[in-house]
C-alpha cells in the first residue's frame, strides 16, 4: 500500500488542529479507519465525482482498504492529480472522463472499467450539482442542470452498472450520496431537494427489485462537511464554518474520515444484510432543527433550568 506507520489508515488522529484548520478544538481523537486491512480487497468500485471532495475521501479510503478504483468526473483536471496521488500510495486506479448526464458517456465508462478490471462490484453515486437560488429566480435550465446531474445521472450510472452486475451474477453494492433535506425539503435548493428525494426513492425501489440479483442499495445523508466544492457554492461569502457549527448539536462540522469510514462499511461484505436504508452522518443537525423545543438547548442552561423550574406546578 505504500502507507507509513504515521499515515496508515488505522493510526490515531490525535494532534490538535492548526489555527488555519476548519476543525474546532473539540475534535476528538479517533482512528482514521477502524477496519481490518484488506476489508475491500480486490473489489472494483466506481466512484462518480471521485476526484474531489467527499468523493475523493471515500475513494481514498476504499483504496487503502484494498479496493481497485474507477474515479470519474466531467473534467479531467478534477481527477488527474488525485489519480496520481492514489497511484503513489499503491492504489490501483483508473480515472475516466464521464458526463453522468449522458447515457452514452456512462455506458462507455462502464465498458472501459470492465475492460480494465473485468468486473464491477460497487458503485458510489457521488457526482452532484447544486447552488443556492431563490426559486422564483431559477431558470428552467438552472433547474434542469441540477436535476440532470443528480437524478438522471444517478439513474444512468445505476442502470449501466446494475446491468453489468446482473450480467456478472456476482451481486454488488450501490451507495448513493443524498442529503437530509431529501426528506425535510429545504428552501433555496429546490432542484437539489427534488432530485435527492428521487435518489432516495431509487435506493428503496431497487433494494427490493434487484435483491434477487444480490445487489444492495443504500444511501448516506451527510451534514456539513466543509469541502471546497460544497462550501464555495452553498456558503455565502463571509458565512463560514462557524454558522454551520451552530446548527449542529454535536458542536462541530464533519471530518471526511467519518464519512469515508461509514461508506467503507456499507460497501463491505460485513454490511451484507443492510439494504434499502439511508444512514445520516450529520452530528444531529437535521434533528436539531426539527424538534419543537430544541431551541432551548442553544440557550444558557442555567436560565433554561430556572425557566423550566418556574413552569413546574407547586406542590
Ligand atoms: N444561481 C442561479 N442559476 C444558476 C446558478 C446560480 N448560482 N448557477 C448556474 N445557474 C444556471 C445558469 O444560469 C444556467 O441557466 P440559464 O441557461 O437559464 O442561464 C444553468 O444553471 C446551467 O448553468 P451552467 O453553468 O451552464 O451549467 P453547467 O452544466 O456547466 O453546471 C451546475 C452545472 C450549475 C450544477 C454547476 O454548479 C456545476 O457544475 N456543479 C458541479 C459541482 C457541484 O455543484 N457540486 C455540488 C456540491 S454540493
Amino acid at each position: 500500500m505504500g502507507t507509513s506507520a504515521v499515515d496508515s489508515p488505522n493510526s490515531p488522529r490525535c494532534s490538535r488542529p492548526s489555527s488555519s484548520s476548519p476543525w474546532p478544538e473539540n475534535l476528538e481523537c479517533y482512528p482514521r479507519s477502524m477496519f481490518q486491512p484488506g476489508l475491500l480487497k480486490d473489489k472494483v468500485i466506481v466512484v462518480t465525482g471521485g476526484g474531489t471532495g467527499l468523493g475523493k475521501a471515500m475513494s481514498k479510503r476504499f483504496g487503502e482498504l484494498g479496493a481497485r478504483l474507477v474515479i470519474t468526473s466531467r473534467h479531467p483536471e478534477h481527477f488527474e492529480a488525485t489519480a496520481e496521488e492514489f497511484r503513489k500510495d499503491g492504489i490501483d486506479v483508473l480515472s475516466l472522463a464521464c458526463d453522468v448526464r449522458q447515457p452514452e458517456s456512462v455506458e462507455q465508462m462502464v465498458a472501459q472499467s470492465v475492460e480494465r478490471f473485468s468486473r464491477i462490484d460497487g458503485l458510489v453515486n457521488n457526482a452532484a450539482g447544486n447552488f443556492l437560488c431563490p426559486t422564483e429566480s431559477l431558470s428552467y435550465n438552472g433547474f434542469n442542470s441540477v436535476v440532470q446531474i443528480v437524478q438522471y445521472g444517478t439513474f444512468n450510472c445505476t442502470l449501466a452498472v446494475g446491468k453489468q452486475m446482473i450480467k456478472q451474477g456476482t451481486g454488488g453494492t450501490v451507495l448513493s450520496i443524498v442529503t437530509t433535506y431529501a426528506w425535510t425539503g429545504s428552501a433555496y435548493v429546490l432542484p437539489s431537494a427534488m432530485a435527492k428525494a428521487a435518489v432516495l426513492v431509487l435506493t428503496r425501489s431497487l433494494a427490493v427489485e434487484w435483491a434477487r440479483h444480490k445487489i444492495r442499495f443504500n444511501a448516506i445523508a451527510p451534514g456539513p462537511f466543509p469541502t471546497e466544492g460544497a462550501w464555495s457554492r452553498l456558503a455565502p461569502p463571509g458565512v463560514g464554518v462557524d454558522a454551520a457549527v451552530k446548527r449542529v448539536p454535536l458542536g462541530r462540522v464533519g471530518n471526511t474520515d467519518e464519512l469515508a469510514n461509514l461508506a467503507s462499511y456499507l460497501m463491505s461484505d460485513g454490511a451484507g444484510y443492510i439494504t434499502g436504508d439511508c444512514v445520516t452522518v450529520d452530528g444531529g443537525e437535521w434533528l436539531g432543527g426539527a424538534g419543537e423545543f430544541n431551541e432551548y438547548t442553544r440557550h444558557d442552561q442555567t436560565a433554561v433550568h430556572q425557566m423550566m423550574a418556574a413552569l413546574r406546578p407547586k406542590k
